[in-house]
Order: structure tokens, then C-alpha cells, then sequence
């Protein structure tokens, strides 16, 4: 068995460890929800945040998951670095390793950015690992791997078990979501069907690996969902703006309660955050108890973070 030491992205886990790390995850959820912990197999690891980008969950929750394992957590306030001097991306990863860091969870705007923090550590000799916290618009590892588990837990089907014969539509600006990147790699490699639905200028030009289509209405997307994942508009990432008032953004594109009602009956929700709320989803439907599975991906996010830290962990100790 190959030990993981960094995560990239889903697609290049090894599908043994790939489930592996949803079953830990809904195993730790368990142990969570019962109000217990794993071991605390990181004792005295020393894990830095390099967020290049805002954050609230992804930060949050690597802390959490790592203090919960054990280990010494560290942020670098970006804002306040000698990144602001213009210290390259490869000095500041080689100064954290060089003060110790055992695991470096970045952020990044740049595709490549994760790549090159992996090179550069490796060939120095250091044996830090690097976990992707989401890079551009090119993937979000640890939140496609917390929405699968998520649905998973919420069908009461394990791994092995998959989403075949459950369809998941993603809604909205997926051109620019790592997000959709992620989720969408996760989702198909455990079976499901899914259908992407938004404005065309926010979907991709050709339905990714893993789609089996694409629509501009989100009512079509919809029909027959058993899961609705909806995503924020990504501004940020714009390169040009919608020409569309977020008023009637919402009028075209938004979920709310009888949009989804063309879904299979009992359909969940489910949206990354953060949320513009009453933009791409109705607060009713956010907050709706039963279906709204919004706050069971965060807290799904902290078991499936403890999984990841455990693997690469139980791979040092080898
Ligand atoms: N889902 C997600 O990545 O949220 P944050 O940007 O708050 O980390």
C-alpha cells in the first residue's frame, strides 16, 4: 500500500484510500456526534495554515481536526507577512519547514501554487506534507471528499456501497467553483448521476469528466435530484460581470422550495458556503431541517479533515 503524503486532488487517490478516507470520516463523525474523539495520533505535530485566500470553514475546520488529533496549529496572517514584501511562495513554504512544520495547508488563487509548494519542499529534503485548501477554480480536495461523505450518510450508504442510482445536480457558477471540480470527481467515482445547470456563461464549455449533462435551466437539472448542491456566484473570479441584477439571477437560477419540487420527494440540499443567501438559495430552503444538509457538510468537514491528517499520519509512522 502506497502511503498518501500530500493531497492534490481526488482524482490521483489511489481508490483504495480514497475510500478509506470517506468510511474514517463517517466513522469519526459517528464518534463526534456520540461526543468522542479519535487518538490524538498527531501529538506534538506542528500544522501551519498558509491561506493566500478568505476562508472560514476550510480554516476552521483543519484547526479543529488537527487540534482534536493533537497537534500544534499555526496561521501565517498573510496580510501582515513578509508575503506583503514580496517573499516568493517557495521562501515562505522553505521558512515554515525550516521552523518545523509538519503539514502545510494552503489556499491559493493560482493554479500550480500546490505543485510547487510540493516541489520545492521535496527537493530540499523536508518531509512536510502539503494539503490543497482549495486552489482557483481547479479543486477543493477536502470539501468534494466531505460532500460525498455527506451524501452518503444521509442515504446510510457506505462507500462501497457509492451513489449509483442517485443523481446529483450542481447549480449555478460551477465554471468558476474548485468546489464543483472536486465534488463533481468525488461523486462520479462513487457512481452517481450528474447534471450540472446554470447560466451558460457560468457552466463549462463541455460537460467535465464524470457529467453526463448540462442544462440551462435548473428546473431540468433538478428533475428527478435525489441531491441539489447549489454554488455561490464566485465574483472574485469573474473575469467579466454577469449581465444578469442579482434579483433576477435568483428569478432564473435560485433554489427555492418549488423549484425543487420537480426533485425526487425527500431530495436534500446541499450548498459549500459561504452562502449568498436569498441570491442562489432561499434562507427557507438553507434552513430547511429537512432538507437542507448545509450544516452537515461543515461538521462533516472536521471528521473527514481528522481522517486525512490521521492517513498521512499512520503513513509517516510506517
Ligand atoms: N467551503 C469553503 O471552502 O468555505 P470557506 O471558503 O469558508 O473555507
Amino acid at each position: 500500500m502506497t502511503a498518501l503524503r500530500h493531497l492534490t486532488d481526488v482524482a490521483s487517490l489511489p481508490e483504495e484510500t480514497f475510500r478509506r478516507l470517506l468510511s474514517r470520516s463517517l466513522t469519526i463523525r459517528e464518534m463526534m456526534d456520540r461526543g468522542s474523539f479519535p487518538a490524538p495520533v498527531l501529538d506534538r505535530r506542528a500544522l501551519v495554515n498558509l491561506f493566500f485566500e478568505d476562508s472560514t470553514r476550510t480554516l476552521m475546520s483543519f484547526e479543529m481536526a488537527a487540534k482534536r488529533l493533537g497537534a500544534h496549529t499555526l496561521t501565517l496572517p498573510i496580510a501582515n507577512s513578509s508575503v506583503k514584501k514580496g517573499e516568493s511562495l517557495e521562501d515562505t513554504v522553505l521558512t515554515m519547514c525550516a521552523q518545523g512544520a509538519d503539514y502545510l495547508v494552503i489556499r491559493a488563487r493560482d493554479q500550480g501554487t500546490i505543485a510547487r509548494a510540493i516541489d520545492v519542499i521535496e527537493q530540499e529534503g523536508f518531509l512536510a506534507s502539503v494539503l490543497n485548501a482549495g486552489e482557483g477554480s481547479f479543486g477543493h480536495p477536502t470539501q468534494g471528499l466531505l460532500d460525498a461523505a455527506t451524501m452518503l450518510r444521509a442515504i446510510d450508504r457506505t462507500p462501497d456501497q457509492g451513489l449509483t442510482g442517485y443523481k446529483l445536480a450542481i447549480c449555478g457558477d460551477v465554471s468558476h467553483s474548485r468546489v464543483a471540480a472536486s465534488t463533481i470527481e468525488a461523486s462520479a467515482r462513487l457512481g452517481a448521476e450528474i447534471v450540472l445547470g446554470g447560466p451558460v456563461a457560468l457552466l463549462p464549455d463541455a460537460p467535465p469528466p464524470g457529467v453526463q449533462a448540462m442544462t440551462s435551466s435548473v428546473a431540468e437539472a433538478v428533475s428527478g435530484a435525489d441531491f441539489v448542491m447549489t454554488l455561490r456566484l464566485q465574483k472574485e473570479r469573474m473575469t467579466k460581470a454577469l449581465d444578469l441584477s442579482l434579483e433576477e439571477y435568483h428569478r432564473q437560477y435560485g433554489l427555492r422550495h418549488e423549484v425543487i419540487a420537480a426533485a425526487n420527494p425527500g431530495a436534500f440540499i446541499l450548498h459549500p458556503g459561504p452562502a449568498n443567501r436569498n441570491v442562489e438559495i432561499t434562507d427557507a430552503l438553507a434552513d430547511d431541517p429537512a432538507r437542507s444538509l448545509i450544516r452537515s457538510q461543515v461538521r462533516q468537514g472536521v471528521a473527514l479533515r481528522m481522517a486525512l491528517l490521521e492517513e498521512i499520519e499512520r503513513g509517516k509512522s510506517r
